[in-house]
C-alpha cells in the first residue's frame, strides 16, 4: 500500500486541503498543533471509519459537514476512498461514503466501505474489531499515545493480544476444535459400531436365505412343468367327457323318439280296433238296409209332386167357389127376411108412421103379394144354390182323397230314396275306414321300421353311462390332484417372493453396514491420525510459530534497542509473555525507571520489531511497505536520532511516514512536508 493523496474538509483544524505523499520516507513536520496528527487520524478514519467518541475530535468545531478522502495504490490498483461526516443533535456521525477502485465506483455504508477495504487488504477477518484493525494498529499505524501503553499495560491482555496478530491463537482453537471432533468422532465410531455389529450374522443370513430360495426356484420350476403336464391332460378328458355327454344326450334323444313311435304303433292299433268296430256297425246298417229295399228302386217322384200341387190348386179353387155360394145364400136369407118381416109388419100396418094416414088394405096386399113373391124367388134361389153348394162339396171331398193319397205315396218314395242315400253313405264309409285300416296297417309297419332302426342306435349307446361315471371319476381325480398341486405351486411361489424380499431387505441392510463400515475404519483411522498426529503436530507448529514469533521478535527489539541507546550499560531482551526485561549494569530495572530518552528507545524498538515480526508472519497483507509512526523520537539525543536513520534504513519500506518536529530528522528523510496553523486554520506549506 502507497499512501497517494489525501483530501480533508473541515477535520480538526483543516478547512479544505489536499496533501500529497511522496514515496519513501517522508517527514510530516509542523510546530505544536499545526495540524500532523490530524493528517493520520483522518487516514485512520478514512480507512476503518469512526471509533466511539471520535467524532466530534474530528469534525471541526462550528461545522456540520467534513469529509475525507484518500487516493492511494495497492498491487498497481488506484483506489479512492471517501467518508463523510455530519453532525447531528446526539453527536457526530458517519454518512455514506464510497469507493472507486480503477475508476469503477461503489456506494455504500460505513460498515459496507470497512468490509471491503479489508477485503482490499487482505487483512484476516477474525482480527477485525468492532473499531479497528488489530493488524493497521500494530503494523501501520499506532496513535502517539498508544505507542507506551502497549508496553505498560496487562501482561496477558498483550499476550492474548500477540498471539491474536501472530495469528498463533488458531492453533488453539484448531486443538480445542479438534478435541470436540475426535469426541463427536468416537461418539459417532460407537454408535457405527453398535449399528454393524450384526453384519456378520446377516451375511450368514443372506447366505442361507439365498440358498433356501435356490431350492423353492427348482421346486417350482419342477412343479410348474407337473401342473402343466396335469392341466393339459385334465383338459383332454374333459374335452373326452362334452363327447360322452353329447353322446347320452343323443341316447335320451333316441330312446324319447322311440317312446314316442311306440305310442304312436299303440295308437294305430287302437284305432285299428274302433274302425274294424265301425265297420261292423255299418255292415249290420247296410244289410238291414238292403233287406228294407230288396226288390224296391228308386222313383222319379217329380210328376207326383206336380200333380199333387195341381189337386191342392183343385181344391182351393173348388172351397173358394163354395165360400162365395154361401156367401149368396147368408145374402138370400137376409133379402128373405126383411121380405118376411116387410109382409109381417104391413099385414099388422093401420097408419103410416110417417104420415100417420090409414094405410089401405088394398095397398097393403099390394105390398104383401109383391113381397111374397120375392120370398118365393128367394127361396127357388136358395134351393138352387144349396144344391150347388152340395155338389161342390163332394168335388171337394173327392179331391181332398186323392190329395191324400198322392201325399202318401210321395212320402213312400221319399223313405225309400232316403234309405238308397243312407246305404250309399254307409257303403262309401265303410270304403273309407277300410282305406283308413289299410293306411294305418302301412303306417304300423312304418313306424316298426323306424322302431327296428332307433333300437339299433340305443344298442350303439350300450354301457355309455357307465363310462361317463368312470370318466367323471377320473376327472374328479384330477381336479383333486390339480388343486393340491396349485396350492403347493402358489404357496411355493409366495415363499419366493418371501424369500426375494428378504433377502432384497438383508442386502440393503448388508450393504448400509458395509458403508458405515467402511465410514467406521476411516473415523477410525481418522480418529487415530487426529489424536495421534494432528494435536500433536499442531502443538508443535503453535509452539514454533511462537517461539520463532518470539527469537524474531526479541532479537530485532534487542539489536534495535541496543543502536537506539547504544551505551552498552543497558541491555533489554523479551520474557516469554514478550515483555521487555531490561537490565542496567546486570541489574534488572523496570521501564518506569527508564529515563525519558530510553524508554520512547524502548517503545520504537519494541513497535518497529512488532511491526516486522507481523509482516513476516503474515505475508499475504498488502501494508507491509507502509509505516506511520508519530512523534517516535520525543526526547531523543542528537545521537539517538542518527540511529534512527540505520534503523529506518533496515526496515527498508518503500513509504514511512513520520512526524515529528526535530530539524535533525529533516536531513535524513526523502521528502519533508510541512504544516503551519495561522487563525485556527492549518495548512500545507
Ligand atoms: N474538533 C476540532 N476542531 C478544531 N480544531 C481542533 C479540533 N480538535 C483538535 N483541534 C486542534 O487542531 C490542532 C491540530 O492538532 P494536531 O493534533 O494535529 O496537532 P499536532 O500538529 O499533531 O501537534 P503536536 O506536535 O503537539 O502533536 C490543535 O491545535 C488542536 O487543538
Ligand atoms: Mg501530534
Amino acid at each position: 500500500m502507497l499512501l497517494k493523496k489525501i483530501k480533508l474538509e473541515n477535520i480538526r483544524s483543516y478547512l479544505t486541503e489536499e496533501i500529497i505523499f511522496p514515496e519513501g520516507s517522508v517527514l510530516l513536520s509542523g510546530n505544536i498543533g499545526s495540524g500532523k496528527s490530524s493528517i493520520l487520524l483522518a487516514i485512520d478514519f478514512v480507512l476503518f471509519g469512526l471509533n466511539p467518541g471520535m467524532g466530534s475530535a474530528l469534525l471541526r468545531n462550528g461545522q456540520d459537514k467534513g469529509s475525507v478522502e484518500l487516493h492511494f495504490n495497492i498491487d498497481s490498483k488506484d483506489i479512492i476512498i471517501k467518508r463523510n461526516l455530519k453532525r447531528t443533535q446526539t453527536g457526530v456521525t458517519q454518512d455514506y461514503g464510497y469507493l472507486i477502485v480503477n475508476n469503477e465506483k461503489t456506494e455504500g455504508t460505513a460498515t459496507e466501505l470497512k468490509a471491503r477495504i479489508i477485503t482490499i487488504l487482505n487483512y484476516p477477518k477474525e482480527l477485525l474489531t468492532k473499531s479497528k484493525s488489530l493488524i493497521y494498529r500494530y503494523t501501520v499505524y499506532t496513535p502517539q499515545e498508544e505507542m507506551k501503553t502497549i508496553l505498560l499495560g496487562d501482561k496477558d491482555s498483550r499476550l492474548e493480544t500477540l498471539r491474536k496478530v501472530f495469528g498463533i491463537d488458531k492453533y488453539k482453537r484448531i486443538m480445542q476444535n479438534a478435541e470436540i471432533f475426535i469426541k463427536n468422532l468416537k461418539a459417532k465410531n460407537r454408535e457405527f459400531e453398535i449399528r454393524i455389529e450384526n453384519l456378520d450374522r446377516k451375511n450368514i443370513e443372506k447366505q442361507e436365505k439365498e440358498k433356501e430360495l435356490e431350492r423353492i426356484k427348482i421346486d417350482i420350476k419342477k412343479i410348474t412343468m407337473d401342473y402343466e403336464n396335469l392341466s393339459f391332460l385334465l383338459r383332454k378328458k374333459k374335452e373326452e367327457l362334452t363327447g360322452i355327454e353329447n353322446l347320452i344326450k343323443e341316447k335320451n334323444r333316441t330312446k324319447n323318439e322311440l317312446e314316442l313311435e311306440q305310442n304312436n304303433i299303440k295308437n294305430y292299433y287302437l284305432r285299428i280296433e274302433r274302425e274294424n268296430r265301425e265297420i261292423n256297425t255299418l255292415q249290420n246298417e247296410i244289410n238291414s238296409l238292403e233287406k228294407d229295399l230288396d226288390g224296391k228302386k228308386e222313383e222319379n217322384i217329380d210328376e207326383l209332386i206336380k200333380k199333387r200341387a195341381e189337386i191342392y190348386e183343385e181344391i182351393s179353387s173348388k172351397e173358394n167357389e163354395i165360400r162365395k155360394l154361401r156367401d149368396k145364400v147368408a145374402e138370400l136369407n137376409s133379402k128373405k127376411d126383411t121380405s118376411e118381416s116387410l109382409r109381417e109388419k104391413i099385414t099388422e100396418l093401420n097408419s103410416c108412421p110417417t104420415c100417420l094416414q090409414e094405410v089401405k088394405q088394398e095397398h097393403k096386399h099390394t105390398i104383401i103379394i109383391k113381397e111374397e113373391k120375392n120370398i118365393n124367388i128367394i127361396l127357388e134361389n136358395l134351393n138352387e144354390i144349396a144344391k150347388k153348394i152340395k155338389d161342390k162339396e163332394e168335388e171337394v171331398k173327392k179331391l181332398k182323397d186323392k190329395h191324400e193319397k198322392i201325399n202318401t205315396e210321395i212320402n213312400e218314395y221319399n223313405i225309400i230314396s232316403l234309405k238308397f242315400k243312407n246305404l250309399k253313405e254307409k257303403e262309401e264309409k265303410l270304403k273309407k275306414v277300410d282305406r283308413e285300416i289299410s293306411e294305418l296297417n302301412s303306417k304300423i309297419n312304418e313306424t316298426h321300421a323306424v322302431i327296428k332302426e332307433l333300437d339299433e342306435k340305443i344298442k350303439k349307446f350300450q354301457n355309455i353311462e357307465e363310462k361317463y361315471i368312470l370318466f367323471r371319476r377320473e376327472i374328479d381325480e384330477l381336479i383333486k390332484q390339480d388343486k393340491m398341486i396349485g396350492i403347493r405351486k402358489a404357496t411355493l411361489e409366495q415363499n419366493e417372493l418371501d424369500f426375494t424380499k428378504t433377502i432384497e431387505i438383508l442386502k440393503k441392510e448388508i450393504l448400509l453396514m458395509e458403508k458405515i463400515k467402511g465410514n467406521l475404519d476411516y473415523f477410525k483411522k481418522l480418529q487415530k491420525w487426529l489424536t495421534d498426529n494432528f494435536i500433536n503436530m499442531m502443538q508443535i507448529m503453535e509452539k514454533k510459530i511462537m517461539l520463532k514469533a518470539h527469537s524474531d521478535f526479541n532479537s530485532l527489539f534487542e539489536k534495535w534497542f541496543a543502536m537506539l541507546v547504544d551505551n552498552g550499560m543497558i541491555n533489554t531482551k523479551l520474557d516469554e509473555e514478550f515483555t521487555p526485561i531490561i537490565t542496567i549494569n546486570s541489574y534488572e530495572t523496570d521501564y518506569s525507571h527508564l529515563s525519558g530518552g530510553e524508554r520512547t528507545a524502548a517503545a520504537l524498538a519494541y513497535r518497529l520489531a512488532l511491526n516486522q515480526v507481523i509482516n513476516n508472519l503474515m505475508s499475504e497483507i498488502k501494508t507491509r511497505d507502509l509505516i506511520i509512526l508519530d512523534e517516535p523520537t520525543d526526547g531523543f539525543s542528537s545521537e539517538q536520532l542518527d540511529k534512527v536513520k540505520l534503523v529506518l534504513d533496515e526496515l527498508n519500506l518503500r513509504q514511512i511516514i513520520i512526524v515529528s518536529h526535530e530539524p535533525k530528522i529533516e536531513s535524513f528523510v526523502d521528502s519533508v512536508l510541512k504544516f503551519e496553523k495561522k487563525e485556527h486554520v492549518s495548512r500545507i506549506i
